[in-house]
């Protein structure tokens, strides 16, 4: 279970840095995770959008860019995060915690969840609310790290997690502890087939994953 007042304070301390920390710390690729996201999330012609731990609106941006006939809604509970978001040029927010959302059932075509739900207090919890604004048939999207699978790149991409990123990352934001959490979550959340039965179990049907970047990150797309 993640601590949810710490996890707020976190991002309030990072906000300013998140966006450059980001881009520094995956070379650039996390953009390219976006735009995947964003162009597959355009296949299905959405038209309101919910984009929940939407931070700094990054993946909001590429989603209306990839889906100009959409209406977008970011959500995030931290507003300094949102702030960011507010000054990069994204102004539809609302503060909410993703666990209880003040919008009504079945009115979302497509939700989606970029590096947040990993820490959410409960996955479960965040799933059945995302499950529940979604109209039948609507689509999920869960972007989030993932540790890859093939032995010679998973040593090494534990190694750059536990022992490098926190130290740039610190360097960059100011908050080295907050990082020392954040790439710590990313080995307790599920993925592959353990986070597709987390999906199925919480509203969820029809759970594929795509690994993105030798599994360092994946995408879950699933259907209400
Ligand atoms: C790593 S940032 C992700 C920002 C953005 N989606 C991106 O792609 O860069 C995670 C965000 O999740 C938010 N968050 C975490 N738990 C949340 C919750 N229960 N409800 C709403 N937002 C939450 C944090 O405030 C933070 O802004």
């Amino acid at each position: 279970m993640q601590d949810a007042r710490f996890v707020r304070n976190a991002f309030a301390g990072i906000a300013k840095r998140y966006v450059l920390a980001n881009h520094v710390l995956s070379l650039g690729i996390d953009v390219l995770w976006r735009k995947t996201t964003a162009r597959l999330a355009a296949e299905r012609h959405p038209q309101l959008i919910v984009d929940l731990a939407t931070g700094s609106g990054d993946l909001a941006q590429s989603l209306q860019a990839a889906n100009p006939q959409a209406r977008i809604l970011g959500g995030d509970f931290s507003v300094p995060m949102m702030r960011e978001a507010q000054v990069r040029g994204f102004p539809q927010l609302i503060a909410a915690d993703a666990m209880q959302l003040p919008i009504i059932d079945a009115a979302a075509d497509l939700v989606t969840v970029a590096f947040g739900l990993r820490n959410m207090a409960s996955w479960p919890s965040a799933l059945q609310e995302m499950s529940r604004i979604l109209k039948p048939g609507g689509q999920l999207m869960v972007l989030d790290f993932s540790i890859p699978r093939f032995p010679g790149i998973r040593q090494a991409y534990l190694f750059y997690l536990k022992q490098i990123m926190p130290r740039i990352a610190g360097a960059i934001t100011g908050q080295r502890e907050a990082y020392e959490y954040l790439c710590g979550s990313i080995e307790r959340f599920p993925s592959g087939s353990a986070m597709l039965d987390l999906i199925q179990a919480n509203g969820f049907r029809s759970a594929t994953c795509r690994p993105l970047t030798f599994g360092i990150a994946s995408l879950y797309i699933a259907e209400k």
